[in-house]
């Protein structure tokens, strides 16, 4: 007998298909704001451990802009999570944070990039997850740079695709 030990369940409201319902809003002191759409899909394949895609388009033309994946760990027993995450950018990071609800709020706890990374430089990203009573997946990203403190970067929402 195959024992499946779903560590996840916690968040097992995340499961499935989100897509932007209407653009998501890009903002930073040091940008021009702009708006995009993003697709995200969360699954598993009976480990303890969520697999997730994060893919954002430019919300006029459509070019895919900012990609992440990664995977999402419970410490188990706890409401401890952890998000291991690539960036096409070329920044790799661990965050953590707790599950309290349906709200996840995580703080990076380590970075690295490649040597050839675009400067600015992140130094710190915050991000809030949560379901809202409407059904409706809410995603806020901010970030510290070599220039600036922590800052909103991100707001978007998204619904449930499949
Ligand atoms: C700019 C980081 C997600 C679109 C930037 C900058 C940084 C950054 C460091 C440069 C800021 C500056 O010049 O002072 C991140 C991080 C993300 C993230 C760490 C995720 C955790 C996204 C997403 C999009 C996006 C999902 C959606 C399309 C942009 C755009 C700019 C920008 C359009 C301005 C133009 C540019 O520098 O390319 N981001 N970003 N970012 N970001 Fe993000």
């Amino acid at each position: 007998i195959m024992m499946l030990k779903l560590d996840f369940l916690p968040l097992s409201w995340l499961l499935g298909t989100w897509e932007s319902d209407e653009p998501g809003e890009g903002t930073f002191p040091t940008i021009k704001p702009f708006r995009y759409t993003e697709k995200l899909h969360f699954s598993h394949v009976g480990q303890p451990v969520i697999n997730f895609t994060f893919n954002a388009f430019h919300a006029e033309s459509n070019k895919p802009l900012h990609r992440e994946c990664g995977f999402i760990r419970i410490q188990p027993g706890t409401n401890k999570v952890a998000f291991i995450i690539a960036q096409n950018s070329g920044l790799v990071e661990i965050e953590e944070g707790e599950l309290t609800g349906n709200q996840l709020k995580l703080q990076s706890q380590s970075l690295g990039r490649i040597s050839f990374a675009k400067e600015p430089h992140v130094q710190q990203i915050g991000r809030v997850l949560q379901l809202r009573p409407d059904g409706k997946l809410e995603q806020t990203v901010s970030m510290a740079t070599d220039n600036q403190p922590l800052t909103q970067h991100l707001y978007i929402t998204y619904s449930r695709s499949s």
